[in-house]
């Protein structure tokens, strides 16, 4: 699921390393498609890593216009035919695509009878139906592809290239992520400007329905309907090594380390020296209006919204619900009178959240978007945004944007708070609260040693494993078992943890982990029950507690730290003991397999 196209330059280098760059978004084949503008072009396809693809490539595959894709299969199995770029039957076009075409089963049927397939994937649809357009009808390689355009359903980021007209890389996006970067003297197309970065920083954002012929030095942009447009170009401010992994064997725990430094900065930039709340007043005004929050989100950013539910109800005092945007998105939930939409995601471009903002932007419901890219679609498209300043997550497992997903919110609820009056809102302490936070979190890297050897003895040679915690500490593990599973493979299931007798107790068995989170005042007593009961049947418990709440024989005692920013710090321990069970079972932690860092598909 990644895109790289450029023209009017040495492209197999430009694309092979933009490529690279994507790999932390998770992909299983990859593709490129090379033409040197004197009559020779090259295909390459491989399954697995970028690496593969350049060992099968030859030294003379270079050209000066290029396209290249990695894969995360969605329709057909991740297999070589499968991999982009596709090509109609006559081989003169070349197409590498993000996101899925709906009807795409319609068009083979109603337009590609008895025409040879090579793939298995609905992309391939779409080259097929240009081939057959310029052919029977005589249109330009450009005409036949809007043509092609109008046709389609789905979610779309397309690069085209025709091979009589090599000199020249068409577009088109709809619903799926992609900027245009202005090169001197050449020109770039890319799913995410991270990528490309060291090729520019000045980027065109397009819109949905934009479609475009490129060349090295012109770039003609048309809107849905046809007309000939101009879209602003911006300069994007990022540090291209941010990206890097510096000493580290891995991005995860590169990332797990910078929070202490993620939580001084969010301090700063949206706390003043008082500790008041930085917020944009329009945003804390259209919040506090509100008579409910609803809070989307998918996969860890959705666990970073169970804790913040809690934040916003206890600091702002609004009704607070929280939804996964994929179910959201198709059954949409009964509205107060005065909603007000927060969508939480790292990456700002997560198809299933897109899917309940559109839906938001058509009913007027007033939103805002948490996220950590500047300029990303949700960004873009929700009324408000806020910035998570965590600096590039390169790993899929997400570690430091979850963290700050929790403090921004934490900041929003007690802006929100004062606003409508709430005394325990002006009596939050937030930036000492943040700041006994980083050094919290600083307290466990440093003592990362000790979760190493718990992830040795405990989890690795175990099949499956659960977390249990109530309030806060419930949310916190669901967050815990999902880092666990995702990156170790190890069957693991968060649970409230009263509810594990009625019914899940059934499956401990000697030696089975149960990692228990004590860091509600108001249930800690209670959960220690509930370990008990694992205890007795055989659970090896890990508790991760904190100090206040610490008695003999606990495993990871926390620095005291308030009940509503527990998970800032409570989070850390079960990041690292993920890391360490994937790390030391030898699998490659920041790229999980079938999984992906952004999903840009429903
Ligand atoms: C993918 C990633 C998860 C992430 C989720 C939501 O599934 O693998 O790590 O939590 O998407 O992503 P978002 O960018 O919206 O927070």
């Amino acid at each position: 699921c990644g895109i790289v196209g450029v023209v009017g330059k040495p492209a197999r280098e430009v694309v092979l390393n933009g490529l690279k760059n994507l790999e932390y978004r998770g992909y299983d084949s990859a593709g490129i498609y090379l033409n040197d503008l004197q009559g020779h072009e090259f295909l390459t396809k491989a399954v697995g890593r970028i690496s593969n693809l350049e060992e099968k490539m030859t030294p003379d595959e270079q050209g000066t216009t290029g396209i290249g894709h990695t894969r995360w299969a969605t329709h057909g199995h991740p297999t070589e035919a499968n991999a982009h770029p596709h090509y109609s039957a006559d081989g003169r076009f070349y197409l590498v695509h993000n996101g899925v075409i709906e009807n795409y089963a319609d068009l083979k049927e109603k337009y590609l009878k008895g025409v040879h397939f090579n793939s298995e994937t609905d992309t391939e649809v779409v080259v097929q139906l240009v081939g057959k357009f310029a052919d029977e009808e005589g249109l330009s390689g450009y005409d036949a592809f809007k043509k092609v355009l109008k046709l389609v359903k789905g979610s779309y980021a397309f690069l085209l290239v025709d091979n009589t007209k090599p000199d020249h890389i068409y577009l088109a996006k709809n619903k799926s992520p992609m900027m245009l970067g202005l090169g001197d003297g050449f020109n770039i197309i890319a799913s995410d400007a991270i990528s490309v970065l060291d090729q520019t920083k000045t980027f065109i954002a397009l819109n949905d329905g934009d479609h475009a012929d490129v060349t090295k030095d012109s770039i003609e942009i048309e809107d849905v309907d046809g007309n000939k447009v101009e879209r602003e170009s911006h300069e994007l401010d990022i540090d291209p090594n941010a990206a890097s992994k510096g000493t580290y064997e891995f991005y995860m725990l590169k990332e797990i380390d910078e929070q202490p430094a993620v939580m001084r900065r969010l301090s700063t930039e949206y706390l003043d020296e008082n500790g008041e709340p930085v917020v944009d007043d329009k945003i804390v005004d259209a919040v506090a209006k509100a008579d409910r929050i609803y809070i989307f989100a998918a996969g860890t950013s959705y666990h970073a919204g169970l804790v913040g539910q809690q934040i916003f109800e206890k600091f702002a005092g609004i009704p607070t619900e929280v939804g996964y945007a994929s179910e959201a998105g198709y059954h949409f939930p009964m509205m107060s009178k005065h909603p007000f939409f927060i969508f939480l995601t790292q990456s700002g471009e997560t198809a299933d959240s897109r899917v309940v903002l559109t839906e938001a932007n058509k009913r007027h419901i007033p939103s805002l978007t948490m996220t950590n890219v500047e300029g990303s679609t949700l960004s873009r498209e929700a009324d408000y945004t806020m910035l998570l300043k965590a600096g590039p997550e390169i790993a899929v497992a997400s570690t430091k944007a979850y963290t700050a997903q929790v403090a921004l919110q934490a900041i929003l609820a007690k802006a929100v708070g004062e606003k409508l009056g709430k005394q325990e809102a002006k009596d939050w302490n937030l930036k000492h609260g943040l700041s006994i936070a980083a050094e919290g979190i600083q307290e466990i890297v440093d003592g990362k040693e000790a979760i190493e050897k718990l992830a040795k003895k405990y989890l690795i040679p175990s099949r499956n494993a659960f977390y249990i915690g109530r309030g806060i500490d419930h949310a916190v593990s669901l967050e815990g078992a999902l880092k666990l599973k995702e990156v170790s493979y190890i069957q693991t299931e968060g649970f409230a943890a009263a509810e594990l007798k009625h019914g899940t107790i059934s499956l401990i068995e000697d030696g089975t982990p149960v990692i228990a989170l004590i860091n509600d005042p108001v249930t800690a007593d209670l959960t220690r029950g509930n370990i008990q009961e694992v205890a007795s049947r055989g659970a090896n418990v890990i508790t991760i507690v904190g100090k206040q709440f610490a008695k003999e024989g606990d495993t990871i005692v926390l620095p005291e730290i308030d009940y509503y920013l527990s998970a800032l710090v409570s989070v850390v321990p079960a990041q690292l003991l993920a890391y360490y069970a994937s790390k030391d079972k030898g699998l490659d932690v920041d790229k999980p397999r079938n999984l992906a860092k952004s999903v840009t598909v429903e």
